[in-house]
Protein backbone atom coordinates (compact mmCIF):
# COMPACT_ATOMS: atom_id res chain seq x y z
CA UNK A 1 0.00 0.00 0.00
CA UNK A 2 1.37 3.23 -1.20
CA UNK A 3 0.82 5.98 1.60
CA UNK A 4 1.18 9.84 0.94
CA UNK A 5 1.35 11.40 4.39
CA UNK A 6 1.65 15.05 4.78
CA UNK A 7 2.81 17.10 8.55
CA UNK A 8 2.33 20.43 9.37
CA UNK A 9 2.09 20.45 13.10
CA UNK A 10 4.68 23.00 14.07
CA UNK A 11 7.36 24.64 11.78
CA UNK A 12 8.07 21.47 9.56
CA UNK A 13 6.38 21.73 5.99
CA UNK A 14 6.85 17.50 4.65
CA UNK A 15 5.35 15.15 2.45
CA UNK A 16 6.50 11.66 1.99
CA UNK A 17 5.40 8.65 0.15
CA UNK A 18 5.69 5.49 1.60
CA UNK A 19 5.61 1.57 0.41
CA UNK A 20 3.65 0.15 3.53
CA UNK A 21 3.40 -3.98 3.52
CA UNK A 22 2.81 -6.50 6.25
CA UNK A 23 0.53 -6.45 9.49
CA UNK A 24 1.09 -4.66 12.32
CA UNK A 25 3.25 -7.43 13.95
CA UNK A 26 5.89 -7.44 11.01
CA UNK A 27 5.32 -4.23 9.05
CA UNK A 28 8.21 -3.10 6.48
CA UNK A 29 8.44 0.11 5.14
CA UNK A 30 9.78 1.50 1.79
CA UNK A 31 10.82 5.00 1.71
CA UNK A 32 9.58 6.09 -1.99
CA UNK A 33 9.48 9.97 -1.74
CA UNK A 34 10.52 12.80 1.21
CA UNK A 35 10.51 16.41 1.09
CA UNK A 36 10.86 18.39 3.86
CA UNK A 37 11.43 22.04 4.58
CA UNK A 38 11.92 23.64 7.74
CA UNK A 39 10.91 27.24 8.45
CA UNK A 40 13.30 27.71 11.25
CA UNK A 41 15.11 30.93 9.52
CA UNK A 42 11.65 32.37 9.57
CA UNK A 43 11.01 32.09 13.08
CA UNK A 44 14.47 32.87 14.47
CA UNK A 45 13.77 36.51 14.79
CA UNK A 46 10.79 36.01 16.98
CA UNK A 47 12.72 33.52 19.21
CA UNK A 48 10.37 30.82 18.67
CA UNK A 49 7.61 29.70 16.19
CA UNK A 50 5.09 32.44 15.37
CA UNK A 51 2.04 30.45 14.47
CA UNK A 52 0.14 33.07 11.44
CA UNK A 53 3.79 32.78 9.56
CA UNK A 54 3.91 29.16 10.48
CA UNK A 55 0.79 28.65 8.31
CA UNK A 56 1.55 31.17 5.67
CA UNK A 57 4.80 29.23 4.92
CA UNK A 58 3.21 25.97 5.01
CA UNK A 59 0.80 27.19 2.57
CA UNK A 60 3.71 28.09 0.05
CA UNK A 61 5.51 25.12 0.55
CA UNK A 62 2.98 22.52 0.28
CA UNK A 63 2.39 22.61 -3.71
CA UNK A 64 6.41 22.57 -3.96
CA UNK A 65 7.00 19.51 -1.23
CA UNK A 66 4.18 17.45 -3.15
CA UNK A 67 6.14 17.87 -5.97
CA UNK A 68 9.09 17.06 -5.10
CA UNK A 69 8.19 14.18 -3.19
CA UNK A 70 5.77 12.84 -6.08
CA UNK A 71 8.56 13.15 -8.44
CA UNK A 72 11.35 11.70 -6.02
CA UNK A 73 9.01 8.28 -5.90
CA UNK A 74 8.44 8.40 -9.65
CA UNK A 75 4.68 9.31 -9.32
CA UNK A 76 4.42 12.43 -11.61
CA UNK A 77 3.61 12.13 -14.86
CA UNK A 78 2.26 14.89 -16.41
CA UNK A 79 -1.28 15.43 -18.00
CA UNK A 80 -3.85 17.40 -18.72
CA UNK A 81 -6.71 17.07 -16.08
CA UNK A 82 -10.54 17.87 -16.52
CA UNK A 83 -11.58 18.42 -12.94
CA UNK A 84 -15.62 18.29 -12.86
CA UNK A 85 -17.45 21.16 -11.30
CA UNK A 86 -18.89 19.64 -8.19
CA UNK A 87 -15.52 18.34 -7.18
CA UNK A 88 -13.55 21.68 -7.81
CA UNK A 89 -16.27 23.62 -5.94
CA UNK A 90 -15.92 21.40 -2.95
CA UNK A 91 -12.04 21.75 -3.26
CA UNK A 92 -12.64 25.37 -3.47
CA UNK A 93 -14.49 25.21 -0.10
CA UNK A 94 -11.90 23.22 1.81
CA UNK A 95 -8.83 25.51 0.74
CA UNK A 96 -11.52 29.01 1.04
CA UNK A 97 -9.82 29.50 4.35
CA UNK A 98 -5.80 28.83 3.18
CA UNK A 99 -4.67 31.98 1.19
CA UNK A 100 -1.95 31.24 -1.08
CA UNK A 101 -2.93 27.71 -1.54
CA UNK A 102 -6.15 27.49 -3.68
CA UNK A 103 -4.24 28.73 -7.06
CA UNK A 104 -1.38 26.17 -6.47
CA UNK A 105 -3.32 23.23 -5.77
CA UNK A 106 -5.39 23.96 -9.04
CA UNK A 107 -2.32 24.62 -10.99
CA UNK A 108 -0.73 21.44 -10.20
CA UNK A 109 -3.80 19.62 -10.10
CA UNK A 110 -4.77 20.50 -13.28
CA UNK A 111 -1.46 18.97 -14.82
CA UNK A 112 -0.37 16.16 -13.06
CA UNK A 113 -1.88 12.56 -13.73
CA UNK A 114 -3.79 11.29 -10.39
CA UNK A 115 -0.69 9.38 -8.73
CA UNK A 116 -0.73 5.71 -7.96
CA UNK A 117 -0.89 6.34 -4.31
CA UNK A 118 -3.60 4.28 -2.11
CA UNK A 119 -4.10 7.09 0.87
CA UNK A 120 -3.72 10.13 1.94
CA UNK A 121 -2.25 10.70 6.00
CA UNK A 122 -2.27 13.78 7.50
CA UNK A 123 -1.34 14.78 11.31
CA UNK A 124 -4.81 15.92 12.75
CA UNK A 125 -2.75 17.26 16.05
CA UNK A 126 -1.43 18.14 18.37
CA UNK A 127 0.29 21.18 17.31
CA UNK A 128 -0.40 24.51 16.64
CA UNK A 129 -3.84 24.54 15.24
CA UNK A 130 -3.59 27.28 12.45
CA UNK A 131 -0.40 25.56 10.78
CA UNK A 132 -2.42 22.12 11.69
CA UNK A 133 -5.67 23.14 9.38
CA UNK A 134 -3.31 24.09 6.16
CA UNK A 135 -1.70 20.69 6.04
CA UNK A 136 -5.21 19.04 6.98
CA UNK A 137 -7.18 20.97 4.36
CA UNK A 138 -4.86 20.65 1.74
CA UNK A 139 -5.35 16.33 2.66
CA UNK A 140 -8.50 16.77 2.24
CA UNK A 141 -8.12 18.25 -0.66
CA UNK A 142 -6.26 16.13 -2.38
CA UNK A 143 -8.54 13.37 -1.41
CA UNK A 144 -11.44 14.91 -2.67
CA UNK A 145 -9.71 15.48 -6.40
CA UNK A 146 -7.82 12.28 -6.29
CA UNK A 147 -11.08 10.30 -4.48
CA UNK A 148 -8.45 8.90 -2.15
CA UNK A 149 -9.04 7.89 1.40
CA UNK A 150 -8.06 9.86 4.04
CA UNK A 151 -6.32 9.38 7.47
CA UNK A 152 -6.00 11.25 10.30
CA UNK A 153 -2.97 10.84 12.44
CA UNK A 154 -1.88 11.90 16.10
CA UNK A 155 1.50 13.14 15.73
CA UNK A 156 2.55 11.29 19.09
CA UNK A 157 2.10 8.24 17.70
CA UNK A 158 4.30 9.23 14.64
CA UNK A 159 6.64 9.79 16.91
CA UNK A 160 6.27 6.73 19.15
CA UNK A 161 5.98 4.51 15.94
CA UNK A 162 9.53 6.46 14.29
CA UNK A 163 11.31 4.45 17.11
CA UNK A 164 10.40 1.22 16.85
CA UNK A 165 11.23 1.16 13.17
CA UNK A 166 14.77 -0.10 12.35
CA UNK A 167 16.64 0.09 9.14
CA UNK A 168 16.50 -3.75 7.03
CA UNK A 169 18.88 -2.75 3.76
CA UNK A 170 16.86 0.14 2.03
CA UNK A 171 13.82 -0.18 4.46
CA UNK A 172 12.61 0.06 7.50
CA UNK A 173 10.80 -2.66 9.92
CA UNK A 174 8.63 -2.91 12.98
CA UNK A 175 9.03 -6.43 14.08
CA UNK A 176 9.25 -8.53 17.26
CA UNK A 177 8.09 -5.65 19.93
CA UNK A 178 7.33 -7.11 23.87
CA UNK A 179 5.00 -5.66 25.15
CA UNK A 180 4.53 -3.60 27.65
CA UNK A 181 6.28 -0.63 25.69
CA UNK A 182 6.66 2.61 27.39
CA UNK A 183 7.37 5.87 25.46
CA UNK A 184 9.08 9.08 26.59
CA UNK A 185 7.65 11.69 24.57
CA UNK A 186 9.78 14.94 24.66
CA UNK A 187 9.01 17.58 22.08
CA UNK A 188 8.78 21.10 21.98
CA UNK A 189 4.84 20.94 22.72
CA UNK A 190 5.14 17.61 25.10
CA UNK A 191 6.84 15.24 28.00
CA UNK A 192 5.26 12.69 29.01
CA UNK A 193 5.01 8.89 29.59
CA UNK A 194 3.00 6.64 27.74
CA UNK A 195 2.53 3.15 27.88
CA UNK A 196 1.17 0.86 25.25
CA UNK A 197 0.44 -2.65 26.48
CA UNK A 198 -0.97 -4.23 23.27
CA UNK A 199 -1.10 -1.93 19.91
CA UNK A 200 -2.03 1.61 19.85
CA UNK A 201 -3.75 1.39 23.10
CA UNK A 202 -2.21 4.24 24.83
CA UNK A 203 -2.42 4.91 28.99
CA UNK A 204 -0.65 7.83 30.72
CA UNK A 205 2.18 7.41 32.89
CA UNK A 206 3.23 10.72 33.90
CA UNK A 207 3.09 14.01 32.17
CA UNK A 208 4.50 17.92 32.72
CA UNK A 209 2.82 19.91 34.84
CA UNK A 210 3.94 23.06 33.28
CA UNK A 211 6.68 24.11 30.89
CA UNK A 212 7.89 20.66 28.22
CA UNK A 213 11.69 19.87 27.76
CA UNK A 214 11.58 21.27 24.37
CA UNK A 215 10.62 24.48 25.92
CA UNK A 216 13.05 24.57 28.92
CA UNK A 217 15.46 24.11 26.15
CA UNK A 218 14.75 26.58 23.88
CA UNK A 219 13.56 29.27 26.89
CA UNK A 220 17.29 28.95 28.14
CA UNK A 221 18.97 29.37 25.27
CA UNK A 222 16.70 32.67 24.99
CA UNK A 223 18.30 33.70 27.95
CA UNK A 224 21.71 32.40 26.89
CA UNK A 225 21.31 34.61 23.67
CA UNK A 226 21.61 31.60 21.79
CA UNK A 227 19.59 31.12 18.40
CA UNK A 228 15.88 29.32 18.04
CA UNK A 229 15.57 26.32 18.28
CA UNK A 230 17.47 25.80 21.77
CA UNK A 231 18.12 22.63 21.87
CA UNK A 232 20.33 21.55 19.60
CA UNK A 233 22.64 25.01 20.55
CA UNK A 234 22.50 24.17 24.29
CA UNK A 235 23.98 21.03 23.18
CA UNK A 236 26.56 22.18 21.52
CA UNK A 237 27.70 24.42 24.29
CA UNK A 238 27.59 21.33 26.61
CA UNK A 239 29.53 19.10 24.38
CA UNK A 240 32.20 21.78 24.60
CA UNK A 241 32.40 22.07 28.22
CA UNK A 242 32.43 18.05 28.60
CA UNK A 243 35.24 17.76 26.34
CA UNK A 244 37.13 20.48 28.17
CA UNK A 245 36.37 18.96 31.25
CA UNK A 246 37.87 15.43 30.35
CA UNK A 247 40.84 17.04 29.28
CA UNK A 248 41.08 18.56 32.26
CA UNK A 249 40.36 15.14 33.96
CA UNK A 250 43.51 13.89 31.63
CA UNK A 251 45.99 16.53 32.02
CA UNK A 252 45.19 18.58 35.07
CA UNK A 253 45.65 21.87 32.88
CA UNK A 254 43.02 23.44 32.48
CA UNK A 255 40.37 25.31 34.78
CA UNK A 256 36.45 24.82 33.92
CA UNK A 257 34.81 26.94 35.52
CA UNK A 258 31.79 26.19 37.75
CA UNK A 259 28.78 27.01 37.97
CA UNK A 260 25.70 26.59 40.69
CA UNK A 261 23.90 23.47 41.03
CA UNK A 262 20.17 23.62 39.16
CA UNK A 263 17.43 22.03 41.14
CA UNK A 264 16.39 18.44 39.69
CA UNK A 265 12.30 19.61 39.62
CA UNK A 266 9.92 16.75 41.04
CA UNK A 267 12.80 14.25 41.07
CA UNK A 268 12.16 13.11 44.44
CA UNK A 269 8.30 12.94 43.92
CA UNK A 270 6.57 9.52 43.78
CA UNK A 271 4.73 10.58 40.77
CA UNK A 272 5.56 9.76 37.43
CA UNK A 273 5.64 13.60 36.63
CA UNK A 274 7.34 16.72 35.25
CA UNK A 275 7.92 20.02 36.27
CA UNK A 276 10.32 22.25 33.71
CA UNK A 277 9.05 25.83 34.48
CA UNK A 278 11.41 25.80 38.14
CA UNK A 279 14.37 24.92 36.48
CA UNK A 280 14.16 27.54 33.60
CA UNK A 281 13.26 30.33 36.60
CA UNK A 282 16.56 29.14 38.43
CA UNK A 283 18.44 29.86 35.38
CA UNK A 284 17.08 33.41 34.94
CA UNK A 285 17.80 34.34 38.71
CA UNK A 286 21.40 32.81 38.19
CA UNK A 287 21.85 34.92 34.85
CA UNK A 288 20.25 37.85 36.84
CA UNK A 289 22.84 37.77 39.98
CA UNK A 290 26.17 37.33 37.95
CA UNK A 291 28.19 39.70 35.67
CA UNK A 292 27.98 38.44 32.18
CA UNK A 293 28.62 35.01 31.89
CA UNK A 294 31.96 34.01 29.95
CA UNK A 295 32.00 32.07 26.94
CA UNK A 296 33.60 29.20 28.98
CA UNK A 297 31.14 29.61 31.61
CA UNK A 298 28.42 29.54 29.68
CA UNK A 299 29.55 26.56 28.36
CA UNK A 300 29.36 25.16 32.08
CA UNK A 301 26.16 26.58 32.55
CA UNK A 302 24.40 24.86 29.46
CA UNK A 303 26.19 21.36 30.77
CA UNK A 304 24.85 21.99 34.40
CA UNK A 305 20.96 22.45 32.85
CA UNK A 306 21.27 19.69 30.21
CA UNK A 307 22.68 17.08 33.31
CA UNK A 308 19.23 18.32 35.28
CA UNK A 309 17.27 17.85 32.56
CA UNK A 310 18.87 14.15 31.73
CA UNK A 311 19.00 13.58 35.58
CA UNK A 312 14.92 14.38 35.68
CA UNK A 313 14.14 12.58 32.47
CA UNK A 314 15.96 9.50 33.64
CA UNK A 315 14.84 9.41 37.34
CA UNK A 316 11.11 9.13 36.29
CA UNK A 317 11.46 6.84 33.16
CA UNK A 318 13.48 4.29 35.87
CA UNK A 319 10.25 4.96 38.52
CA UNK A 320 8.28 4.36 35.39
CA UNK A 321 9.89 1.20 33.99
CA UNK A 322 9.63 -0.34 37.40
CA UNK A 323 6.08 0.29 37.80
CA UNK A 324 4.79 -0.97 34.95
CA UNK A 325 7.11 -3.80 34.11
CA UNK A 326 7.57 -2.51 30.77
CA UNK A 327 9.70 -4.87 28.36
CA UNK A 328 10.82 -1.78 25.78
CA UNK A 329 11.51 1.42 25.83
CA UNK A 330 10.92 4.01 22.92
CA UNK A 331 12.01 7.65 23.29
CA UNK A 332 10.76 10.01 20.56
CA UNK A 333 10.10 13.97 19.58
CA UNK A 334 12.46 16.62 19.07
CA UNK A 335 14.76 16.58 22.35
CA UNK A 336 15.72 12.81 21.95
CA UNK A 337 17.93 13.99 19.20
CA UNK A 338 19.93 15.08 22.48
CA UNK A 339 23.40 13.58 22.42
CA UNK A 340 23.82 13.11 26.09
CA UNK A 341 20.23 12.17 26.55
CA UNK A 342 20.79 9.40 24.44
CA UNK A 343 24.37 8.55 25.99
CA UNK A 344 22.74 8.18 29.38
CA UNK A 345 19.48 6.41 28.63
CA UNK A 346 21.59 3.86 26.58
CA UNK A 347 24.27 3.51 29.69
CA UNK A 348 21.77 3.39 32.31
CA UNK A 349 19.33 0.92 30.41
CA UNK A 350 22.32 -1.63 30.00
CA UNK A 351 23.77 -1.04 33.72
CA UNK A 352 20.13 -1.16 34.98
CA UNK A 353 17.27 -2.68 32.53
CA UNK A 354 19.26 -5.19 30.76
CA UNK A 355 16.61 -7.29 30.17
CA UNK A 356 14.49 -3.76 28.64
CA UNK A 357 14.83 -3.11 24.94
CA UNK A 358 15.74 0.50 24.58
CA UNK A 359 14.66 2.25 20.93
CA UNK A 360 15.78 5.51 19.69
CA UNK A 361 14.88 6.91 16.81
CA UNK A 362 17.45 7.25 13.71
CA UNK A 363 18.14 10.99 13.75
CA UNK A 364 16.28 11.92 10.65
CA UNK A 365 12.68 10.48 12.13
CA UNK A 366 13.64 12.23 15.54
CA UNK A 367 12.57 15.77 14.53
CA UNK A 368 9.20 16.30 12.90
CA UNK A 369 9.30 14.42 9.72
CA UNK A 370 6.48 12.92 7.58
CA UNK A 371 7.68 9.26 7.09
CA UNK A 372 6.71 9.05 10.65
CA UNK A 373 2.99 10.23 9.69
CA UNK A 374 2.79 7.62 7.13
CA UNK A 375 4.07 4.86 9.78
CA UNK A 376 1.34 5.89 12.09
CA UNK A 377 -1.29 6.54 9.22
CA UNK A 378 -0.33 3.04 8.06
CA UNK A 379 -1.20 0.96 11.54
CA UNK A 380 -4.41 2.87 11.62
CA UNK A 381 -5.16 1.97 8.03
CA UNK A 382 -4.94 -1.52 9.35
CA UNK A 383 -7.89 -0.96 11.20
CA UNK A 384 -9.38 1.02 8.64
CA UNK A 385 -9.88 4.11 10.63
CA UNK A 386 -10.71 6.31 7.44
CA UNK A 387 -11.99 9.79 8.09
CA UNK A 388 -14.58 11.53 6.88
CA UNK A 389 -13.10 14.64 4.65
CA UNK A 390 -16.78 16.54 6.06
CA UNK A 391 -16.06 16.13 9.86
CA UNK A 392 -12.43 16.14 10.05
CA UNK A 393 -10.96 19.28 12.27
CA UNK A 394 -7.26 19.89 13.31
CA UNK A 395 -7.30 19.57 16.90
CA UNK A 396 -4.52 21.32 18.35
CA UNK A 397 -4.97 19.31 22.04
CA UNK A 398 -5.42 15.71 20.54
CA UNK A 399 -4.13 13.53 23.37
CA UNK A 400 -2.78 9.89 22.73
CA UNK A 401 -3.93 8.90 26.09
O1 LIG B 1 9.33 17.04 17.97
P1 LIG B 1 9.81 18.39 17.57
O2 LIG B 1 10.65 18.51 16.32
O3 LIG B 1 8.61 19.38 17.41
C1 LIG B 1 7.49 19.29 18.26
O4 LIG B 1 6.62 18.44 17.98
O5 LIG B 1 7.52 20.05 19.27
O6 LIG B 1 10.62 19.00 18.83
C2 LIG B 1 11.17 20.28 18.79
C3 LIG B 1 11.94 20.53 20.09
C4 LIG B 1 12.47 21.95 20.22
O7 LIG B 1 12.14 22.43 21.51
C5 LIG B 1 13.98 21.79 20.08
O8 LIG B 1 14.73 22.76 20.81
C6 LIG B 1 14.18 20.40 20.64
O9 LIG B 1 13.09 19.66 20.15
N1 LIG B 1 15.44 19.79 20.18
C7 LIG B 1 16.44 19.47 21.03
C8 LIG B 1 17.50 18.98 20.21
N2 LIG B 1 17.07 19.01 18.90
C9 LIG B 1 15.81 19.50 18.92
N3 LIG B 1 16.55 19.56 22.36
C10 LIG B 1 17.70 19.17 22.92
N4 LIG B 1 18.76 18.70 22.23
C11 LIG B 1 18.71 18.58 20.87
N5 LIG B 1 19.75 18.11 20.20
ZN1 LIG C 1 7.08 16.53 17.13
Amino acid sequence: MKILAIETSCDETAIAILECVGDQQHATFTVLGNALLSQVEVHTEYGGVFPALAKREHAKNLVPLLTAALEEAELLHEDAQVISDPIRNQVERVLEREPGLGEAFFDFISEAERPAVDLIAVTSGPGLEPALWVGVNFAKALSLAWEKPLIAVNHMEGHVLAGLVEPAGEQFSISNFQFPILALLISGGHTELVLMREWLQYELIGQTRDDSVGEAFDKVARMLSLPYPGGPEISKLSERNRAAQSETAGFGSRDVPPVPRLPRPMIHEQSCDFSFSGLKTAVLYLLRERPPLTDEEKHALAREFEDAVTDVLWKKTERALEQTGAKTLVIGGGVSANTHIRRIFRENMLRDFPETSLQIPASSLTTDNAVMIALAGYYRALRREFADPDMLKADGNLRLA
